[in-house]
């Protein structure tokens, strides 16, 4: 096949690598990539989120498959402009992406479908501001509605930390305050034919920048998977993806159809697990980053007939994806500065040297291969991805791996998958 794969971060390069993995080999653009993309398909300096750029581009490649990355695209319509020219797409349209485009009609979603979540009040004024953060109480949870790039969100009992987020991010449109959700946080991805709901392996996200989940949000500082933490309440990981397939991803991607906007991509179920209870605390409409970083590697069935056939109509026809049982942990690096204003241009020297090590895989993110060598290019600059029986020993690998690794002010987390 020949594949589209729109988008430049580690989740595309993972994409990319799993593809290039599979026993028929594919054709792979990458519109734009980077540095560690371009080692294993073309690169082409298209803007994803220019509709009419990237249809052209699908029909001039003749590309079997488009598949969305990031979240820009699916809001600016390209999903939809590629399947109005009868290119195949694993994406969501625009109206179905305001999952992820919209906190409010997300909310507005799961009541109207029954699934399980925190209450939340939409905030317009300042005055709405104080009477939702008093009427709460502390801890405080304030999400800006619209597209944040993970920084739109705050947790804190700092009732004055809390308001101010959330006037900062008024000035650019409506506010969330919601229920702070106790518990352990896990995200289960499902594959959508606008009908179906293919559930992939559970991973764990670390959202904060420090050991500890202490510090500011970011995209994502590491993941890990499978989650034998799981197994407590559920005894194991095919009861709970059941439950939640059952509870909440088949419910919303009914909601959707009914309304006249089905889902075709990858439904992301953000979820806060207590005990038995899960609680959706967000929904995104396209593969998470770091996640899919460690989950692809467990793949063992190919991720083109999955894609291809959601994209189609036709999951129904697919047997369900097969993970390995080994485990897989995910250490991102990120530039100074981050999640700020992050430092660039640093030089990194050790990657090929990481990459080598034995079950040890490096995913680049923000890179660019100039004269001077591998330089970083923004927030997150490359996912270290360890693989092994155990979580440990996945966990050993990765950060093997980024002990070889250096570039100046490199920041990350020395505590990912500690509690497997
Ligand atoms: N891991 C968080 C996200 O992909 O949005």
């Amino acid at each position: 096949m020949r594949i589209l794969i729109l988008g430049s971060g580690a989740r595309e390069h993972a994409i990319a690598l799993a593809l290039g993995r599979e026993a028929v080999p594919h054709e792979l653009l990458v519109a734009p990539g980077n540095a560690g993309i371009a080692d294993v398909a073309r690169t082409v300096p298209v803007e994803p989120s220019d509709p009419a750029a990237v249809s052209a581009l699908a029909l001039d490649e003749a590309v079997d498959l488009v598949v969305v990355g990031p979240e820009a695209p699916l809001l600016a319509g390209v999903a939809d402009a590629v399947r109005e020219r009868g290119v195949p797409v694993f994406g969501p349209d625009r109206d179905a992406a305001r999952l992820e485009g919209s906190k409010a009609f997300a909310k507005r979603i799961m009541a109207d479908a029954g699934v399980p979540t925190g209450t939340a009040t939409d905030v317009l004024t300042a005055a709405d501001l104080d009477a939702a953060l008093d009427a709460g109480g502390a801890p405080y949870v304030v999400k800006a509605d619209g597209l944040a790039a993970g920084k739109g969100v705050l947790v804190t009992s700092d009732r004055a930390a809390a308001r101010a987020h959330a006037l900062t991010w008024l000035e650019q449109g409506p506010v969330l305050v919601e229920q702070f959700l106790a518990g352990r946080e896990a995200s289960l991805f499902f594959v959508s034919d606008g009908v179906r709901a293919v559930p992939l392996s559970p991973a764990q996200d670390f959202k904060r920048l420090g050991d500890g989940d202490t510090g500011p949000n970011t995209g994502g500082m590491g993941a890990f998977s499978p989650l034998p933490w799981l197994d407590d309440a559920f005894g194991d990981e095919a009861s709970f993806v059941e439950h939640v397939r059952i509870r909440v991803a088949q419910p919303v991607l009914d909601r959707l159809s009914a309304e006249g906007t089905p889902f075709v991509g990858l439904l992301y179920c953000g979820l806060v697990v207590d005990g038995a209870e899960v609680r959706v605390i967000e929904f995104n409409a396209r593969f998470g980053d770091p996640e899919t970083q460690v989950l692809l590697p467990r793949l063992e069935s190919p991720l083109s007939e999955l894609l291809l056939s959601a994209a189609r109509g036709t999951l129904d026809a697919v047997p369900a994806p097969r993970f390995s049982p080994d485990a897989a942990v995910g250490v991102v690096l990120a530039s100074a500065g981050y999640p700020g204003e992050p430092a660039l241009g640093r030089r990194i020297t050790g990657v090929e040297d990481a990459d080598g090590l034995p079950d040890v895989s490096v995913v680049h993110a923000a890179t660019v291969a100039t004269e001077d060598g591998l330089l970083a290019s923004g927030g997150r600059v490359l996912t270290v991805v360890g693989t092994g029986r155990t979580v440990a020993d996945a966990r050993a690998r990765a950060y093997e791996g980024v002990a070889r690794i250096r570039f100046e002010g490199a920041q990350w987390r020395s505590d990912i998958a500690e509690r497997p």
